[in-house]
Protein backbone atom coordinates (compact mmCIF):
# COMPACT_ATOMS: atom_id res chain seq x y z
CA UNK A 1 0.00 0.00 0.00
CA UNK A 2 1.72 3.14 -1.02
CA UNK A 3 -0.67 5.12 1.26
CA UNK A 4 -4.00 5.86 3.38
CA UNK A 5 -1.90 4.13 6.20
CA UNK A 6 -2.53 6.93 8.87
CA UNK A 7 -5.10 6.87 11.37
CA UNK A 8 -7.97 9.01 11.24
CA UNK A 9 -7.98 10.07 14.89
CA UNK A 10 -4.77 11.17 14.73
CA UNK A 11 -4.90 15.23 13.20
CA UNK A 12 -3.16 17.15 15.22
CA UNK A 13 -2.97 20.38 13.49
CA UNK A 14 -5.37 23.47 13.97
CA UNK A 15 -8.49 23.15 12.89
CA UNK A 16 -8.36 19.25 12.38
CA UNK A 17 -11.80 19.38 14.13
CA UNK A 18 -13.78 21.08 11.04
CA UNK A 19 -12.21 18.41 8.92
CA UNK A 20 -15.14 16.54 6.80
CA UNK A 21 -15.15 13.04 8.16
CA UNK A 22 -13.70 10.15 5.71
CA UNK A 23 -15.60 6.82 6.30
CA UNK A 24 -12.80 4.39 7.45
CA UNK A 25 -13.95 1.89 4.43
CA UNK A 26 -13.27 5.12 2.26
CA UNK A 27 -9.91 4.78 3.16
CA UNK A 28 -9.04 1.38 3.28
CA UNK A 29 -10.51 1.30 -0.40
CA UNK A 30 -7.74 3.77 -1.46
CA UNK A 31 -9.88 5.65 -4.00
CA UNK A 32 -9.33 8.85 -5.03
CA UNK A 33 -12.45 10.53 -4.35
CA UNK A 34 -12.39 13.52 -6.74
CA UNK A 35 -10.53 12.24 -10.19
CA UNK A 36 -8.76 14.73 -11.23
CA UNK A 37 -8.99 17.72 -13.73
CA UNK A 38 -6.94 20.90 -15.21
CA UNK A 39 -9.41 23.24 -13.78
CA UNK A 40 -9.36 21.88 -10.13
CA UNK A 41 -8.14 24.95 -7.91
CA UNK A 42 -7.52 23.42 -4.34
CA UNK A 43 -7.87 26.45 -2.05
CA UNK A 44 -4.15 27.73 -1.24
CA UNK A 45 -5.00 30.82 1.17
CA UNK A 46 -4.58 28.86 4.40
CA UNK A 47 -3.21 25.65 5.25
CA UNK A 48 -6.32 24.25 6.89
CA UNK A 49 -8.96 25.25 4.15
CA UNK A 50 -6.02 23.64 1.92
CA UNK A 51 -6.21 20.31 3.94
CA UNK A 52 -9.69 19.87 4.61
CA UNK A 53 -10.51 20.22 0.51
CA UNK A 54 -7.66 17.75 -0.27
CA UNK A 55 -8.48 15.08 1.95
CA UNK A 56 -12.09 15.78 0.67
CA UNK A 57 -11.09 15.62 -3.20
CA UNK A 58 -7.67 13.58 -2.88
CA UNK A 59 -8.38 11.52 0.06
CA UNK A 60 -4.42 12.20 0.98
CA UNK A 61 -3.29 12.41 4.40
CA UNK A 62 -3.96 15.12 6.12
CA UNK A 63 0.00 14.84 8.12
CA UNK A 64 1.59 15.05 4.12
CA UNK A 65 -0.91 17.55 3.01
CA UNK A 66 -0.13 20.10 6.06
CA UNK A 67 3.69 19.57 5.01
CA UNK A 68 3.00 19.96 1.03
CA UNK A 69 1.47 23.50 2.12
CA UNK A 70 4.01 24.43 4.32
CA UNK A 71 6.54 23.88 1.34
CA UNK A 72 4.50 25.40 -1.27
CA UNK A 73 4.91 28.63 0.89
CA UNK A 74 8.80 28.39 1.04
CA UNK A 75 8.90 27.79 -2.41
CA UNK A 76 6.52 31.33 -2.99
CA UNK A 77 8.72 32.60 -0.23
CA UNK A 78 11.61 31.68 -2.42
CA UNK A 79 10.81 32.92 -5.79
CA UNK A 80 10.87 29.11 -6.98
CA UNK A 81 7.07 29.46 -8.36
CA UNK A 82 4.93 32.46 -8.95
CA UNK A 83 2.52 31.33 -11.51
CA UNK A 84 -0.98 29.80 -10.32
CA UNK A 85 -0.43 26.89 -12.42
CA UNK A 86 2.53 25.95 -10.77
CA UNK A 87 1.18 26.53 -7.39
CA UNK A 88 -1.80 24.15 -7.75
CA UNK A 89 0.73 21.93 -9.82
CA UNK A 90 2.82 21.56 -6.52
CA UNK A 91 -0.03 21.41 -4.05
CA UNK A 92 -1.66 18.23 -5.81
CA UNK A 93 1.76 16.63 -6.65
CA UNK A 94 2.04 13.61 -3.53
CA UNK A 95 5.72 13.92 -3.62
CA UNK A 96 5.30 11.09 -0.26
CA UNK A 97 4.21 8.62 -2.74
CA UNK A 98 7.54 8.88 -4.98
CA UNK A 99 9.90 9.37 -1.87
CA UNK A 100 10.93 5.50 -0.78
CA UNK A 101 9.05 4.77 2.30
CA UNK A 102 12.17 4.21 5.02
CA UNK A 103 12.36 8.26 3.77
CA UNK A 104 8.91 9.21 3.41
CA UNK A 105 8.52 11.38 6.51
CA UNK A 106 10.89 13.55 4.83
CA UNK A 107 9.34 14.35 1.65
CA UNK A 108 8.90 17.43 2.09
CA UNK A 109 12.22 18.79 3.87
CA UNK A 110 14.30 20.73 1.40
CA UNK A 111 16.73 18.45 0.26
CA UNK A 112 17.15 15.57 -2.35
CA UNK A 113 16.34 12.02 -1.32
CA UNK A 114 18.14 8.52 -2.13
CA UNK A 115 15.88 6.41 -4.33
CA UNK A 116 18.26 3.47 -4.22
CA UNK A 117 20.40 2.45 -7.84
CA UNK A 118 22.92 5.17 -6.42
CA UNK A 119 20.28 8.26 -7.84
CA UNK A 120 18.10 10.54 -6.07
CA UNK A 121 15.00 12.66 -6.02
CA UNK A 122 15.58 16.02 -6.64
CA UNK A 123 14.93 18.49 -3.62
CA UNK A 124 11.58 20.37 -4.13
CA UNK A 125 12.94 23.65 -4.36
CA UNK A 126 14.77 22.55 -7.74
CA UNK A 127 11.90 20.63 -8.99
CA UNK A 128 9.72 24.12 -8.87
CA UNK A 129 11.89 26.27 -10.17
CA UNK A 130 12.67 24.01 -13.15
CA UNK A 131 9.30 23.69 -13.68
CA UNK A 132 8.09 27.07 -13.54
CA UNK A 133 10.97 28.07 -16.03
CA UNK A 134 9.64 25.58 -18.23
CA UNK A 135 6.65 27.30 -18.30
CA UNK A 136 4.25 24.20 -19.48
CA UNK A 137 1.19 24.78 -21.02
CA UNK A 138 -1.64 22.64 -21.24
CA UNK A 139 -1.91 20.67 -24.26
CA UNK A 140 2.33 21.19 -24.99
CA UNK A 141 4.07 18.11 -25.42
CA UNK A 142 6.91 17.89 -22.60
CA UNK A 143 9.59 15.26 -22.87
CA UNK A 144 11.90 14.55 -19.36
CA UNK A 145 14.90 13.29 -19.34
CA UNK A 146 15.54 11.07 -16.16
CA UNK A 147 12.87 9.72 -14.49
CA UNK A 148 13.91 8.56 -11.06
CA UNK A 149 11.25 8.54 -8.74
CA UNK A 150 8.40 9.85 -10.95
CA UNK A 151 7.75 12.46 -9.40
CA UNK A 152 8.97 15.55 -11.57
CA UNK A 153 6.69 14.00 -14.15
CA UNK A 154 3.88 13.36 -12.03
CA UNK A 155 4.17 17.55 -11.38
CA UNK A 156 3.91 17.88 -15.25
CA UNK A 157 1.11 15.68 -15.70
CA UNK A 158 -1.17 18.22 -13.75
CA UNK A 159 -0.24 20.75 -16.36
CA UNK A 160 -0.58 18.66 -19.66
CA UNK A 161 -1.76 15.72 -20.62
CA UNK A 162 1.08 14.70 -22.77
CA UNK A 163 4.34 13.98 -20.59
CA UNK A 164 6.75 11.48 -22.02
CA UNK A 165 10.00 10.78 -20.13
CA UNK A 166 12.88 8.57 -20.32
CA UNK A 167 14.75 6.78 -17.39
CA UNK A 168 18.71 5.10 -18.31
CA UNK A 169 18.20 2.23 -15.41
CA UNK A 170 15.74 -0.68 -16.02
CA UNK A 171 14.42 -1.79 -12.77
CA UNK A 172 13.92 1.98 -11.54
CA UNK A 173 11.99 2.48 -15.07
CA UNK A 174 10.09 -0.44 -14.19
CA UNK A 175 9.88 0.17 -10.17
CA UNK A 176 8.35 4.12 -11.38
CA UNK A 177 6.00 2.78 -14.31
CA UNK A 178 4.62 0.48 -11.77
CA UNK A 179 3.74 3.28 -8.87
CA UNK A 180 1.90 4.80 -11.48
CA UNK A 181 -0.25 1.98 -12.88
CA UNK A 182 -0.79 1.56 -8.53
CA UNK A 183 -1.46 5.00 -8.66
CA UNK A 184 -4.26 4.73 -12.20
CA UNK A 185 -5.38 2.34 -10.20
CA UNK A 186 -6.72 3.95 -6.98
CA UNK A 187 -8.01 6.63 -9.18
CA UNK A 188 -5.26 8.76 -10.14
CA UNK A 189 -6.06 9.10 -13.83
CA UNK A 190 -3.66 12.17 -14.21
CA UNK A 191 -0.60 9.60 -14.57
CA UNK A 192 -2.39 8.59 -17.90
CA UNK A 193 -0.55 11.39 -19.27
CA UNK A 194 2.55 10.11 -18.76
CA UNK A 195 4.17 7.93 -21.05
CA UNK A 196 7.19 6.17 -20.02
CA UNK A 197 10.19 4.55 -21.69
CA UNK A 198 13.55 2.87 -20.36
CA UNK A 199 16.66 3.99 -22.39
CA UNK A 200 19.31 6.13 -23.01
CA UNK A 201 17.42 9.94 -23.40
CA UNK A 202 20.71 11.60 -25.01
CA UNK A 203 18.89 10.58 -28.37
CA UNK A 204 15.67 11.93 -26.91
CA UNK A 205 12.26 10.33 -28.48
CA UNK A 206 12.22 10.90 -32.20
CA UNK A 207 8.76 9.47 -33.27
CA UNK A 208 6.74 11.80 -30.52
CA UNK A 209 8.91 14.95 -31.29
CA UNK A 210 9.36 17.69 -31.55
CA UNK A 211 8.42 18.89 -27.90
CA UNK A 212 7.54 22.21 -27.04
CA UNK A 213 8.91 21.79 -24.00
CA UNK A 214 12.06 19.94 -22.47
CA UNK A 215 13.28 18.66 -19.52
CA UNK A 216 16.42 17.41 -18.37
CA UNK A 217 17.04 16.10 -14.64
CA UNK A 218 20.80 14.75 -14.94
CA UNK A 219 24.06 16.85 -15.34
CA UNK A 220 25.94 17.05 -18.46
CA UNK A 221 28.89 19.24 -19.86
CA UNK A 222 26.66 19.88 -23.11
CA UNK A 223 23.35 20.55 -24.45
CA UNK A 224 22.82 17.20 -26.42
CA UNK A 225 22.30 17.89 -29.76
CA UNK A 226 19.67 14.83 -30.49
CA UNK A 227 17.39 17.02 -27.99
CA UNK A 228 17.86 20.54 -29.51
CA UNK A 229 16.97 18.98 -32.56
CA UNK A 230 13.61 17.50 -31.24
CA UNK A 231 12.71 21.30 -29.22
CA UNK A 232 10.63 22.89 -31.55
CA UNK A 233 11.81 26.16 -33.00
CA UNK A 234 10.52 28.68 -29.82
CA UNK A 235 10.39 25.98 -27.24
CA UNK A 236 12.04 25.88 -24.25
CA UNK A 237 14.72 23.49 -22.88
CA UNK A 238 16.11 23.14 -18.74
CA UNK A 239 18.93 21.76 -18.20
CA UNK A 240 22.18 21.12 -15.75
CA UNK A 241 24.90 22.00 -17.70
CA UNK A 242 28.11 21.96 -16.81
CA UNK A 243 31.51 19.64 -15.37
CA UNK A 244 30.88 16.69 -13.35
CA UNK A 245 29.31 17.48 -9.87
CA UNK A 246 29.10 21.41 -10.48
CA UNK A 247 26.10 22.07 -13.42
CA UNK A 248 24.07 25.26 -13.61
CA UNK A 249 20.89 24.96 -14.64
CA UNK A 250 20.13 26.73 -17.72
CA UNK A 251 17.31 27.69 -19.45
CA UNK A 252 17.42 27.33 -23.17
CA UNK A 253 15.18 28.94 -25.45
CA UNK A 254 15.11 28.10 -29.26
CA UNK A 255 14.43 30.73 -31.68
CA UNK A 256 14.73 31.64 -35.29
CA UNK A 257 16.22 35.16 -36.43
CA UNK A 258 14.65 37.13 -39.33
CA UNK A 259 16.89 35.33 -41.90
CA UNK A 260 15.56 32.34 -40.57
CA UNK A 261 18.65 30.83 -38.52
CA UNK A 262 18.12 29.02 -35.44
CA UNK A 263 20.27 30.42 -32.24
CA UNK A 264 19.93 29.28 -28.25
CA UNK A 265 19.76 31.80 -26.01
CA UNK A 266 20.71 30.50 -22.78
CA UNK A 267 19.91 31.96 -18.83
CA UNK A 268 20.95 30.57 -15.74
CA UNK A 269 17.87 30.24 -13.09
CA UNK A 270 19.53 29.31 -9.60
CA UNK A 271 22.69 31.87 -10.56
CA UNK A 272 24.49 29.29 -8.72
CA UNK A 273 25.76 25.68 -9.06
CA UNK A 274 23.52 23.11 -8.47
CA UNK A 275 25.02 19.42 -8.37
CA UNK A 276 22.80 17.06 -10.23
CA UNK A 277 23.48 12.80 -10.81
CA UNK A 278 25.75 12.07 -13.79
CA UNK A 279 23.72 11.87 -17.72
CA UNK A 280 24.74 8.57 -18.39
CA UNK A 281 25.50 6.26 -21.53
CA UNK A 282 23.66 3.02 -21.88
CA UNK A 283 26.11 0.57 -24.65
CA UNK A 284 24.10 -1.94 -25.71
CA UNK A 285 22.34 -2.99 -21.99
CA UNK A 286 24.86 -1.92 -19.76
CA UNK A 287 25.22 1.54 -18.51
CA UNK A 288 28.88 2.52 -19.20
CA UNK A 289 30.30 6.38 -18.22
CA UNK A 290 28.67 9.57 -19.36
CA UNK A 291 28.23 11.55 -22.47
CA UNK A 292 30.23 14.82 -21.25
CA UNK A 293 32.51 15.45 -23.85
CA UNK A 294 30.64 14.29 -26.67
CA UNK A 295 29.06 17.40 -27.94
CA UNK A 296 29.26 20.97 -29.53
CA UNK A 297 25.86 22.17 -28.94
CA UNK A 298 25.70 22.13 -32.99
CA UNK A 299 22.16 21.62 -34.26
C1 LIG B 1 18.10 13.45 -10.14
S1 LIG B 1 17.62 11.88 -10.71
C2 LIG B 1 15.89 11.79 -10.78
C3 LIG B 1 15.09 13.02 -10.86
C4 LIG B 1 13.69 12.71 -11.30
N1 LIG B 1 13.26 13.63 -12.31
C5 LIG B 1 12.71 12.65 -10.15
O1 LIG B 1 11.68 13.36 -10.17
O2 LIG B 1 12.93 11.85 -9.23
C6 LIG B 1 18.13 11.85 -12.42
C7 LIG B 1 17.75 10.60 -13.17
O3 LIG B 1 18.32 10.67 -14.47
C8 LIG B 1 18.57 9.35 -14.88
N2 LIG B 1 19.48 9.36 -16.03
C9 LIG B 1 20.83 9.57 -16.05
N3 LIG B 1 21.31 9.47 -17.31
C10 LIG B 1 20.22 9.20 -18.10
C11 LIG B 1 20.07 8.98 -19.50
N4 LIG B 1 21.13 8.96 -20.35
N5 LIG B 1 18.82 8.74 -19.98
C12 LIG B 1 17.75 8.72 -19.15
N6 LIG B 1 17.85 8.89 -17.81
C13 LIG B 1 19.06 9.14 -17.30
C14 LIG B 1 19.15 8.72 -13.63
O4 LIG B 1 19.17 7.34 -13.69
C15 LIG B 1 18.23 9.31 -12.55
O5 LIG B 1 17.14 8.46 -12.32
Amino acid sequence: MLRRDFVLGSLTFAGAALLPRISRAEVQAGKVPVPFTFDMTPPLATRDAFVEWAIKNRGEDPKFLAQRWNRLQALIANKDVWDDKDKIAFALNPREDFCRPINRAHAYESAFLDIGYGVTISGPHAVARMTQSLDLKRGEKVLEIGTGSGYQSSYLSRMTDKVFTIEIIKPLAERTRGIYDDLIARGYTEYKNISTKQADGYYGWEEHGPFDKIIVTCGIDHIPPPLLRQLKTGGTMVIPVGPPGAQRVLKVLKQQGADGSITVARSDIFNKIVPFVPFTKLEGDVIKGAHNGEGKDKL
